[in-house]
């Protein structure tokens, strides 16, 4: 960040004890941290959601929450935990690079009290996407920024340009290419150092303040070795995550071309509006993924074999996952924060053709 914007964020943080020093910390706070009404008052019980990777990002929003954080803002400052965290493979530093060997990264959010959004896919150089895509938000008319201008946007924000590609992430994509096909002149890696699967790892946070008031935000380096200039679900309004304050938000990891379809973020707080509680939301927005998923990819017993899972919270702070597969999420009840089982489609991977 730059001096002159290090000096706006200190001006546009008022001092309220801990809870300013928290939000003079964050770069671009959506408000300065306000004290809590009395728990009496409380209109929601406070909660964030995320993936299984987003342990120390519920810790972190819901920590951001008690000190009267924006809920967008506690969102955000979670997930940026793991995209600076060169060993999360998933997302922004360390993430997996497209088929050139380029990182590139996607991220959206939306702020429920002021019902905005905002994203940028294929931002290469920025390691916060997340943060971008608030900037986007915040800042502009507009909702989506993509590649080069994205990162010009960023630029003149004051980040950095850095080298995303670390040494393991530029070490998998060497293998990867080499493997790519046994006729080309690169010689191929021995068989136990090859990929079995191309990874689609994203995290995305889902937070209900104690006023109610909600937010979403996905951040993502997408599907390993993409077509350059491939944004997956992450990135867009609706399917990645979605946020409507009067009700609750939703969120996705896992194959991001079967979420799409399925607008799965938006149709996961649709199903919340007619009255389905946070998981079998989550789970109803999945029948309908398989419903839509063409032949090619079904496995002979009918069901799809990629990864796909959503995470939901309501108004009231009730929340829940789903996904095909047994898997996990994480979340801070208020009480503590852990991992817990999602409900499931199927119990065990369709076997592959
Ligand atoms: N869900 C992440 C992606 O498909 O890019």
């Amino acid at each position: 960040m730059s001096d002159l914007l290090s000096r706006r964020v200190f001006l546009t943080s008022t001092a309220v004890g801990v809870a300013a020093t928290r939000a003079r910390d964050i770069a671009f706070p959506m408000r300065p941290a306000r004290p809590l009404p009395p728990a009496s008052r409380w209109a929601s019980k406070p909660v964030a959601v995320a993936s299984a990777n987003g342990l120390r990002a519920v810790q972190k929003a819901f920590d951001m929450l008690m000190q009267g954080a924006d809920t967008l803002d506690a969102a955000i400052e979670g997930v940026k935990i793991q995209e600076l965290d060169p060993n999360d493979d998933s997302v922004g530093y360390g993430g997996l690079p497209n088929a050139d060997g380029v990182v590139q990264l996607d991220a959206s959010c939306m702020h429920g009290p002021t019902k905005r959004a905002g994203a940028v896919g294929a931002l290469e150089g920025i390691k916060t996407p997340s943060e971008v895509a608030k900037l986007v938000l915040k800042y502009t008319n507009h909702i989506f920024l993509v590649g080069e201008g994205a990162k010009r946007f960023a630029l003149q924000y004051g980040f950095k340009e850095e080298d995303l590609l670390t040494a393991h992430a530029r070490e998998v994509w060497l293998h990867w290419r080499a493997n790519l096909n046994p006729d080309d002149d690169y010689l191929d890696v021995p068989e136990a150092e090859r990929m079995s699967t191309r990874p689609t790892g994203t995290i995305n946070c889902d937070v209900v303040t104690p006023q109610g008031d909600i937010s979403s935000v996905t951040t993502t380096s997408g599907l390993a070795f993409k077509i350059p200039g491939r944004v997956g679900d992450s990135p867009i309004i609706g399917a990645g995550q979605y946020t409507d304050n009067a009700i609750g938000a939703a969120g996705s990891t896992g194959r991001g071309e079967s979420n799409i379809k399925v607008c799965g973020g938006f149709l996961t707080v649709e199903f919340m509006r007619r009255g389905m509680k946070p998981t079998d939301a989550c789970l109803e927005t999945l029948k309908r993924v398989v419903q839509l998923t063409e032949p090619r990819l079904l496995g002979p017993d009918g069901r799809p074999p990629f990864s796909l899972n959503f995470y939901a919270v309501n108004k009231r702070g009730e929340f829940g996952a789903a996904s095909l597969y047994p898997g996990r999420f994480a979340a801070h009840d208020g009480a503590e924060a852990k991992l817990r089982d999602t409900a499931f489609l199927y119990e065990r991977p369709a076997a592959s053709r």
